[in-house]
């Protein structure tokens, strides 16, 4: 099979790692890739963005690719999948209706609404007054969400009532995230642990990847500003094996019939992020691709032939059987540029990778790296993701812990506490 992946970062260097084990895979071309996809044996960086949907399709077809997977959720958003179809090629993800779930917060809550799925209770606005006036009736804390794509920057988590005005203010008036802020959804402000539930689906079936928990925020113990996700790993035992399909009943599965009856049965990723409250598990937020960094434990734990699920996706004939895991968990630590996700320099030297893949068990995910003649460079802010295999959370966050120390990067900067939560819940059940 001939593969093109879409995107730049450690979810799509994951991919491509993942989907060059199949002895079906010949070549896997990268739209535009890393540093770490350009290194990949069978891989090769094409300069085609992410969002050039016309370039992306004359890629497609002058290299007779079989098999199309977006990685990121713009080329989502904005009609891949629909351009791939009509050209003929599959492509793995949802078309540009079922992709608004992602792209649209206010979509999701309304499809949410009509199927039934617990999620926060709220309210949408289109007038920066009528919404300032609603948050002065519920009070504070509340949560103020720009609608559109804000590349997880979108969500004020308000203490105040003058904070959630604040707030307002910047996306509807200001308009720190252009169109996305068009629109505003206020809602009430949940408590309780995160975690992540990923399914595979073909349109009609659902089949739920193990449990996977992120870090978004970037200090240790939870503090400071929301990232895209700091480290991740899987299973999280808040979730355990034995109640995902449970779990996919309520949260993902009353979705994906929704859409089916509209007319757009979703193929590809449908990734529920939920709150696991008193009152039972609510959904904070749908994203219509593989999580970044979740995607890197989670295809590590993977034994099953990637480009085969991804096709049998594609075609509504997805087999449960077919998908197998390591029974180990894996766990990836982020690194990054220090000021992240803030200002932060690139073009930092980075050394030591050689040495942290030749551990066993281990792959270092290039998150935000180029290949400067011949050198490799940061050129994001998340720069790698240094994951590793062990049996047991303990052992991978030990191993996963032992490869970042031989990555060597001036001002770089990760989180000492990946896997506590996790670790702590293990001690006391
Ligand atoms: P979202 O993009 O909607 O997932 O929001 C990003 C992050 O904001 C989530 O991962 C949560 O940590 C937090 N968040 C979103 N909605 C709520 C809510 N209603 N209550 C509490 N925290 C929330
Ligand atoms: N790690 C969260 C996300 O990819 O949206």
């Amino acid at each position: 099979m001939r593969i093109l992946v879409i995107g730049s970062g450690g979810r799509e260097h994951a991919l491509v790692w993942k989907l060059l084990q199949s002895p079906r895979t010949e070549v896997v071309f990268v739209a535009p890739g890393n540093g770490g996809t350009a290194q990949e044996k069978k891989a090769v960086n094409v300069p085609v963005a992410a969002d050039d949907l016309d370039g992306l399709v004359s890629l497609a077809r002058k290299e007779h690719i079989d098999l199309v997977v977006p990685g990121p959720e713009l080329p989502l958003t904005l009609g891949i999948t629909d351009r791939m179809t009509a050209a003929g090629i599959a492509c793995f993800g949802p078309d540009a209706y079922g992709a608004q779930l992602e792209g649209s917060k206010a979509f999701a809550k309304e499809i949410m609404q009509q199927a039934h799925v617990p999620t926060a209770r709220c309210a949408v606005f289109h007038d920066a007054a009528a919404c300032a006036a609603h948050i002065h009736s519920t009070g504070a804390p509340v949560v103020v969400k720009a609608d559109g794509l804000a590349a997880g920057k979108g969500v004020i988590i308000a203490q105040t009532v003058d904070e959630a005005l604040n707030a307002v203010n910047d996306i509807m008036t200001s308009r720190a995230f252009g169109a996305a802020g068009d629109a505003v959804v206020v809602e009430e402000c949940l408590v309780g642990e995160e975690v992540s539930l990923l399914c595979l689906c073909d349109g009609t079936r659902a089949i739920p990847l193990p449990s996977a928990q992120d870090h978004k925020r970037v200090f240790d113990g939870d503090a400071g500003p929301n990232t895209g996700g700091m480290g991740a790993y899987s299973p999280a035992p808040i979730l355990p094996d034995d109640r995902l399909q449970a779990m996919a009943d309520i949260t993902v599965r009353p979705v994906l019939a929704a859409l089916a009856k509209a007319g757009h049965p979703f193929v590809g990723v449908l990734y529920a992020g939920l709150m696991l409250t008193a009152d039972g598990p609510k959904v904070l937020e749908y994203n219509v691709r593989f999580g970044d960094p979740e995607c890197q434990p989670l295809l590590m734990r993977l034994e099953g032939d990637l480009p085969s699920i991804m096709l049998d996706a594609v075609h509504g004939t997805l087999n449960p059987a077919s998908l197998h895991y390591n029974s180990q968990t894996a766990l990836g630590v982020v690194i990054t540029a220090e000021g992240y996700p803030g200002t932060y320099p690139k073009g930092l030297p980075i050394e030591g990778i050689d040495m942290a893949d030749a551990m066993p068990g281990v792959k270092v995910f290039h998150s935000g790296t180029a290949l400067q003649n011949g050198r490799l460079v940061s050129s994001g802010g998340r720069v790698l993701c240094a994951t590793a295999l062990g049996e047991g959370l303990a052992a991978a966050q030990k191993a996963a812990y032992a490869a970042v120390t031989k990555v060597h990067m001036p001002q770089s900067f990760y989180r000492r506490d990946i896997g506590a939560k996790g670790i702590r819940r293990l001690s006391t059940d």
